[in-house]
């Protein structure tokens, strides 16, 4: 079976780090031709540095990783302490085995996209600024991606505000921007990802699996663990492993932008409502399925 390419646009984060292990175990269905870091949950020189230590954990550092924005587009970044104050609850992961492959990762996404029209799929696990910001500088570039998966939103409550999700609270100009794109989107909202939480025996089953990534992903989630959080972003990297595992339905999404109380807030409409579509919203997965497989791929790593 051919490959898929794709790029995964994070801020690690834990469950952002949980995401890039089990992309980085599944090589037979993802050709990870880069990594791009946001600030979000922690600043950039964080994210970066823990995308980096992640790709030495998994023996990857071959994977080029590029640092992208530091702060969101028209406000000021909005960071949490959920993931502990490294954005990697305190985990012992290994010191970076290779350098930056570039400080410059919208120009990376804007030339990947557009040398490939059509073929990559693109990842978006944190705030949507990089891709926005690809979009300032050529407006149809999503439109060059296969398609494009996010974590963001819920067509139910948020997590930051009563309204707003966490990646499109940080920059909700960003998500509005992506959305109005005419890319094809497929949006992984809380309402989806709270149905695969983090419990005592769900980290008891992945440190059950006993290698080194296990280990390393069971003290990141004691920390994380402990909220109103959930295994959020591998669900992005799930979907395109075992599409099988979810559904969903077509829906317009916009972005609130201009109301203090809801900013940030995905407003998902019915087609009937609406009159058209801009999004894939996911709203159903198969949780056993979703642990399976993300303990068999940790497995496979060192
Ligand atoms: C999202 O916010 C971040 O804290 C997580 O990494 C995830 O991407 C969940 O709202
Ligand atoms: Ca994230």
């Amino acid at each position: 079976m051919a490959r898929t390419p794709i790029i995964i646009d994070c801020d690690p984060g834990v469950d952002d780090a949980l995401a890039l292990l089990l992309a980085l175990a599944s090589p037979d269905e993802l050709d990870i031709l880069g990594i791009t870091a946001v600030a979000g949950n922690v600043t950039l020189a964080k994210t970066q540095y823990n995308a980096q230590r992640i790709l030495t954990l998994a023996a990857r550092a071959d994977v080029p990783l590029h640092a992208g924005s530091a702060s969101p587009m028209l406000i000021d970044l909005h960071t949490t302490e959920v993931h502990g104050g490294d954005g990697v609850g305190g985990a012992a992961l290994p010191e970076p085995a290779a350098p930056l492959a570039s400080v410059n990762g919208v120009a990376f996404l804007n030339d990947s996209l557009s040398a490939r029209p059509g073929e990559i799929t693109l990842c978006c696990l944190g705030p949507l600024t990089n891709p926005a910001l690809a979009i300032t500088n050529r407006k149809n570039v999503l439109g060059d991606a296969r398609q494009v998966v996010m974590m963001g939103g819920s067509s139910e409550r948020g997590n930051v505000t009563e309204h707003a999700e966490f990646n499109f609270f940080v920059d909700p100009h960003a998500a509005r921007l992506v959305f109005l794109s005419g890319a094809e989107l497929v949006m992984i909202g809380l309402n989806l990802t709270r149905q695969v939480p983090i419990t005592d025996a769900r980290i008891a089953q992945i440190a059950a699996v006993g290698t080194k990534s296990a280990l390393a992903a069971q003290q990141m989630l004691e920390v994380y663990g402990r909220g109103d959080t959930a295994m959020h972003d591998p669900c992005v990297i799930a979907y395109l492993l075992q599409p099988e595992l979810f559904s969903g339905h077509r829906a317009w999404v916009d972005i609130e932008v201009n109301n203090a109380e809801h900013i940030g807030q995905s407003i998902v409409k019915d087609i009937s409502e609406a009159g058209a579509a801009n999004a894939l919203v996911l709203d159903k997965v198969d949780a056993d399925g979703f642990f399976e497989l993300l303990c068999e791929r940790l497995g496979r790593l060192p």
